[in-house]
């Protein structure tokens, strides 16, 4: 057995025992390969940390950026109060309505808005202020959509930036993967931040060797 074929047996069994994902979900998981999407949502274990992380913050406004098919947006949405919303941003039109059809499915598309376009343009005519951003769309422009979604946050708010750590690539200054060097400028760019108080998190899983920046704004 390799490292990778343990970490995603344990994370079936995590599923199994205490992540315990509603119907909608794994219908969710189900249509979008049947869809043709490529197979890069969340995993369970990491949409139900999404789904505590906001119930924690008691997030009433979550702003998504990069929705494929609703997974980690439905996982994102189960948390909010009564009166709450979440907006997901996406690009490909597919997507979007793959994502439409989930969320519809899982009772969540009064609470929930797909907007559809680049995420940098969607992002300009947004209203905040958010309480949770989840940034999961193109790598290379991370560092822009996190310094939007701060503007767009309120104080005390939490932003949860997906596959940094890129199989370890974080590590390496001489990388010539794009998405590593993007992932690198990011955490140049937090690391002179004074607004924002920020780890990394390494994990691996059913989704391999990745991780996640998790960042409070300063009040
Ligand atoms: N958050 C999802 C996975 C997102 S995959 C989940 O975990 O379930 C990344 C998504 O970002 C893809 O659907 C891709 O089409 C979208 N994307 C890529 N470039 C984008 C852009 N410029 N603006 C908005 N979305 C983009
Ligand atoms: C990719 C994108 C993701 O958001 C992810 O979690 C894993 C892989 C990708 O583009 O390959
Ligand atoms: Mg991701």
């Amino acid at each position: 057995m390799t490292a990778e074929e343990l970490w995603s047996d344990v994370d079936d069994y995590i599923t199994g025992s205490v992540v315990r994902p509603q119907q909608a979900l794994d219908e969710a998981r189900r249509a979008s390969d049947d869809g043709g999407l490529p197979p890069i949502a969340v995993s369970a274990p990491q949409g139900k940390f999404l789904r505590l992380l906001a119930r924690l913050i008691g997030a009433r406004n979550i702003l998504e950026i990069g929705t494929l098919g609703g997974y980690s947006t439905i996982w994102l949405a189960g948390a909010l109060p009564d009166g709450g919303k979440l907006v997901t941003l996406e690009l490909d039109p597919r997507h979007a309505a793959v994502a439409l059809s989930n969320l519809t499915n899982a009772g969540l598309d009064k609470v929930t808005e797909v907007l559809v376009g680049p995420a940098l343009e969607t992002l300009e005519k947004l209203e905040g202020p958010f309480d949770l951003t989840f940034i999961d769309a193109d790598k290379v422009n991370t560092s822009a959509y996190f310094d939007k979604a701060v503007r767009l946050s309120r104080p005390g708010a939490v932003i949860v930036v997906d596959n940094v750590v890129r199989k370890g690539g974080l590590a390496e200054a001489s990388s010539s993967d794009p998405n590593v060097s993007a992932m690198r400028r990011f955490h140049d760019e937090l690391s002179t931040r004074t607004d924002i108080d920020a780890t990394t998190i390494q994990t691996v899983g059913a989704k391999g060797y990745d991780g996640f920046t998790l960042a409070v704004v300063k009040n």
